[in-house]
């Protein structure tokens, strides 16, 4: 006599499984439907009037606020790393700074000399700049303050226009407006094709949440904004991150429709399901942007020997191209092109 054998755990399907197709590494990476190339990424730098400045931001190891001179060598070695593309940030000395921002529109500022020194040198990276007003205003504020006090829109924007054709002059691809201005868009693409510069692109920061991932920036850029302003934050015109989704794709459908020819999402991984709703819709490729909060997390983990920094940034990026990022704002870009390479 045989004892009737146990009755089988697996139910009639156990023929199907998805183990199968994950037994060897080259295996996996033949069915990998999200990849990475050092051209995906753009990489964020932060610069200053002076010479042979390479000054660490404690918030944000391994960046660096450089002069003109010492973004040039770097930009190089971003360029050698096979990066294709630079984002631009001035730094403005307090004594340079004013109610209205008015040194974003001196031809001698860090931004303007280091866009000139990169086109002079022939670098095959395309030139992003950042255009705000934050990082050149005296109360930190993203324009000029209204007595209410709130920032002026309509000046801004206008200011704006201006500031985007000094920038196309000086030898900028993109400009990256991260105001987040009504109408910016529409006033920056009229500055632009005014001064002579239709193939200029933009680059919207059509999609940016008042967010305190922003903290370690701030530091980088010396930009917070003043409280003595009457107005400690940016709640009045960076978007409400309690706000339904559907806001993200009505602030995606405006600056498509006043000609953004890019789109951006930002932050970046709390905000994966905005990022997905508006690459699904936007008629245009959606950049995100990994912000400086994101990057110091990750940092500070990586530093403790909590996570394994390669593998845990590596799986970020991933998500971003799952969740449809056309490329990628990050301050790893420099690593992630050597990981790649
Ligand atoms: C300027 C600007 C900011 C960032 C990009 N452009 C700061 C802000 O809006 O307060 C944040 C970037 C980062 O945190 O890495 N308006």
């Amino acid at each position: 006599m045989h004892p009737t054998p146990p009755p089988s755990p697996l139910p009639a399907s156990a023929n199907l499984r998805p183990r199968r197709l994950r037994a060897s590494p080259l295996l996996r990476d033949l069915l990998a439907s999200s990849r990475l190339h050092p051209s995906d990424f753009v990489a964020p730098l932060f610069v200053r009037l002076g010479k042979n400045i390479k000054t660490p931001i404690a918030s944000m190891p391994g960046q660096f606020q450089f002069s003109p001179d010492t973004a040039l060598t770097h930009l190089r070695q971003l360029a050698d790393g096979g990066l294709s593309a630079f984002l631009l940030f001035g730094v403005t000395d307090p004594h340079h700074k004013d109610p209205a921002g008015s040194h974003a529109h001196d031809e001698t500022n860090a931004v303007c000399r280091t866009l000139r020194a990169a086109k002079d040198a022939g670098l095959p990276l395309l030139a992003i700049t950042d255009l705000c007003y934050c990082e050149y205003t005296s109360h930190g504020h993203c324009g000029p303050l209204t007595a209410t006090p709130t920032v002026d829109n309509d000046l801004t924007v206008a200011n704006l226009g201006q500031q985007a054709a000094l920038h196309a002059r000086c030898g900028a691809d993109i400009i990256a407006p991260s105001a987040a201005m009504d109408h910016m868009v529409a006033a920056i693409r009229t500055g632009l094709d005014a001064a002579g510069f239709p193939d200029t692109a933009i680059l919207s920061y059509a999609v940016k949440y008042a967010s305190a991932f922003y903290g370690p920036f701030r530091d980088a850029a010396e930009s917070p904004p003043q409280a003595g302003s009457g107005l400690s934050d940016r709640k009045t015109y960076q978007m409400d991150y309690r706000r339904h989704p559907a806001e993200a794709l009505r602030e995606a459908a405006l600056d498509v429709a006043e000609g953004a020819d890019l789109l951006m999402v930002k932050p970046g991984l709390p905000y994966l399901d905005i990022l997905k709703a508006v690459s699904d819709a936007a008629p245009v490729p959606t950049a995100v942007y990994q912000v400086s909060g994101e990057y110091a997390m990750l940092k500070a983990a990586a530093a403790n020997g909590w996570i394994d920094e390669k593998e845990t940034v590596l799986e970020t990026m991933h998500a971003f191209k799952r969740a449809g990022a056309a490329f990628i704002l990050t301050y790893y870009a420099q690593q992630l092109a050597a990981w790649l390479r």
